[in-house]
């Protein structure tokens, strides 16, 4: 009798914790879906239609280094995709050893912000891949024209042009290279266990990454990181309680949007970036200045939300962070046949 009484109570309580533990899950997906949603297959654009036959040119020029000035820069070399299309460089290497004023992001899921860069100096992925021919820091190429002779001097671009922009005359232009490109990273969108979990799946998370999504949340993270990507929504000053630069062991001062716009409220100001794969894509910030994702947390709560976490906080952040980093399929993880000559 007694030996059965303890078992009863031993279930029921289970039953009880399970219950409560069910509800506050559901408590905690309800507020995650007001901050987030899930990633979407693909990233469209109005002025930019995705066929199958643009994706595969994109791709291909995405590895192209022959439209670079020293014949060796190509999109793939900052942004190499098998490492989740960041270089693991604090700043990016460019033509000739040149090197960028800014750490390189990754192109995973890029194209779902409201902008392009750091700055939000670039409009769309497709501007974005178009400037970067001429970017002195990139590709450094002399001119459009210079790059589409070319891309006209080798054979194969001919039939591949033809094929992803069937209604044009003279289809090798710089705009349709971007348009090209453009549409190979509109593809590349990268869900991971967290989208499971927001579309209802709550165990899809384990115990302490709840427990850092929800810290997330409370200590005021997610009112700048949020949306599909947990960032790329909108614009913030880097350093909203103390300067940035006091933890981040910057060797430069950068004004942010100030260098574009001029004015004195965008000093200091970035867009936020988006935090999906971040696990996979060191060193943080701007400048690449910090090399550990903890440390990006502990310095983000600091100057962001003026808050010392303490170490189980920054745990149960970083264990939540590291959900975000999604599967990369087949087709991101092998890379293409470039056409020859002639
Ligand atoms: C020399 C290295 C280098 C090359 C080559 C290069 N990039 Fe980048 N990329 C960078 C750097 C650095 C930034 C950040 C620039 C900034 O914000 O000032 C960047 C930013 C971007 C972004 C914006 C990401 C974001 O979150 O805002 C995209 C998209 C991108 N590059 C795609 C490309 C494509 C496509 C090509 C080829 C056409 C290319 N890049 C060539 C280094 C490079
Ligand atoms: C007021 C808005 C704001 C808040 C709040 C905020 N961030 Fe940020 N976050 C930013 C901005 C802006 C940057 C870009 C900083 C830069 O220029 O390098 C950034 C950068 C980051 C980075 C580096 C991203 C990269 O690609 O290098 C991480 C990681 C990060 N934030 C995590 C967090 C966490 C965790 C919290 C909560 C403790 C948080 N952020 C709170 C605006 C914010």
């Amino acid at each position: 009798m007694k030996v059965k009484n303890f078992f009863t109570i031993l279930l029921s309580s289970a039953s009880i914790f399970t219950y409560s533990s069910y509800a506050s899950d559901v408590e905690l997906l309800k507020q995650a879906r007001q901050y987030f949603s899930p990633l979407p297959e693909v990233f469209p654009s109005d002025n930019n239609p995705l066929t199958p036959e643009k994706i595969k040119l994109g791709k291909i020029l995405f590895y192209e280094p022959r439209v670079s000035i020293d014949g060796a820069t190509s999109c793939s070399k900052c942004h190499p995709l098998t490492l989740y299309g960041a270089d693991g460089l604090k700043k990016a290497q460019g033509n000739n050893g040149k090197i960028n004023p800014r750490n390189a992001p990754t192109v995973l899921n890029s194209a779902g912000q409201i902008t392009q860069h750091w700055r939000g100096d670039r409009k769309d992925v497709e501007d974005q891949a178009k400037r970067a021919l001429l970017g002195k820091g990139s590709f450094g190429a002399p001119s459009y024209e210079w790059v589409e002779n070319k891309l006209k001097s080798i054979k194969g671009y001919k039939e591949l042009f033809k094929k992803a922009f069937p209604n044009e005359k003279d289809p090798i232009t710089v705009d349709n290279f971007a348009k090209a490109i453009g549409a190979w990273e509109r593809t590349l969108s990268t869900p991971s266990r967290f989208d499971k979990f927001l579309n209802g799946y709550v165990n899809a998370l384990n115990e302490q990454e709840k427990r850092g999504l929800k810290k997330f949340i409370s200590i005021g993270c997610a009112s700048c990181h949020q949306g599909a990507l947990l960032g790329g929504t909108m614009y913030q000053k880097f350093g909203v309680v103390e300067p940035y630069w006091k933890y981040t062991k910057s060797e430069k001062i950068d004004l942010g949007r100030y260098s574009v716009t001029k004015k004195e409220e965008d000093k200091y100001v970035f867009k936020v970036p988006p935090l999906r794969n971040i696990a996979k894509t060191a060193p943080y910030f701007h400048d690449g200045s910090v090399w550990s994702l903890k440390d990006a947390i502990k310095i983000m709560a600091k100057v962001q939300l003026g808050k010392d976490l303490s170490k189980k906080d920054i745990e149960d952040i970083y264990a939540f962070l590291k959900s975000l980093t999604g599967e990369l399929s087949e087709d991101i993880k092998t890379i293409p046949v470039l056409p020859s000559y002639n």
